[in-house]
């Protein structure tokens, strides 16, 4: 019994890349979704491919005549979708593109070296996981992660990033608040106490993309999320309730609302659903930046 309970949970520890790398045909059964929730890809059933999806070009917002204008296109997509990709958005592509290589770097370590970064405290500063949470998921998703609270910020590659989306969270909400009919610096204070989490993901090619997910549906808790992805497997749902795939564009950030502002917002903007598709030859990263204002 006891040698039963141990090989289960060792098991529970294998991370999606190393299932990956050695080459399974099928994804082992915690992995398989129940039919009514896996991603009908291929399939145009439940999912949408004929809906644009907002893109915003932010240089807009440094432009007095047409800051306006870009204030507008962010309402209409806060209100739309709680959902958003932005353009000219002043992260250079150099801090984009190093943070990126570092998360390939972590994530093709030895596993030995992953593992010494385990721990199912939440409040550890770095922490390296798989799912969502191996030890208590029923389902388990094709997704390894890192995360890191990013207070204080080490001056490595990935902390460049996470000033960048600090940086730019900010302007986000100025631009939301604004679009809201509220100051400009409505929540700045709110703001300034709040946390910063970046969360790394890696999603390795998997045999068989269309039973699994890589991350279940849900919103994000706080105020704002910044996401970077390497390729597309992010989708969104739609108001009536249809999945949309969200396009690839080089170069482009993800703003997703969460569930704070669409409670300072009164519901005037939603929090957005969203899960992560995986891919059968494709590993996807993807750095979210998660945001959230303090709890009173
Ligand atoms: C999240 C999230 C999406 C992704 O971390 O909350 O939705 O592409 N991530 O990793
Ligand atoms: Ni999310």
């Amino acid at each position: 019994m006891e040698e039963t309970k141990k090989s289960l949970l060792d098991d529970s520890f294998t991370s999606a890349m190393t299932l990956t790398n050695s080459g399974v045909p099928q994804v082992p059964d915690r992995y398989v979704l129940p039919s009514a929730q896996r991603p009908a890809l291929g399939s145009s059933i439940g999912t949408r491919d004929d809906t644009t999806l907002p893109v915003i070009d932010l240089s807009l917002l440094h432009q007095p005549l047409l800051r306006s204008r870009a204030i507008h296109e962010i309402n209409m997509a806060c209100k739309e979708f709680g959902f958003f990709q932005v353009i000219n958005h002043g992260i250079p592509s150099s801090v984009v593109k190093d943070a990126l290589d570092a998360a390939t770097q972590f994530f093709d370590l030895p596993v030995e070296e992953k593992m010494l970064l385990v721990s199912s405290n939440v409040h550890q500063p770095v922490r390296y996981g798989t799912s969502i949470n191996h030890s208590t998921d029923k389902v388990h998703y094709w997704r390894d992660f890192i995360k890191h609270y990013s207070h204080p910020l080490s001056k490595d590659k990935v902390g460049k990033y996470a000033e960048a989306t600090h940086l730019l969270n900010k302007q986000l909400l100025e631009a939301i608040s604004e679009s809201l009919g509220l100051e400009k610096n409505y929540l700045q204070e709110q703001n300034e106490e709040g946390s910063q989490v970046i969360a790394v993901n890696c999603y390795p090619s998997c045999p068989e993309p269309e039973v699994t997910l890589g991350m279940p549906p849900h919103s994000d808790f706080g105020s704002l999320t910044i996401l970077l992805q390497s390729s597309e497997g992010l989708q969104i749902m739609d108001s009536n309730k249809n999945w949309v795939c969200v396009p690839y564009i080089e170069g482009a950030l993800i703003v997703q609302l969460g569930d704070q502002v669409e409670v300072m917002s009164n519901g005037i903007y939603k929090s957005v659903i969203h899960r992560v598709t995986v891919n059968k030859h494709v590993k996807m990263l993807s750095f979210a930046s998660l945001h959230s204002l303090p709890r009173r």
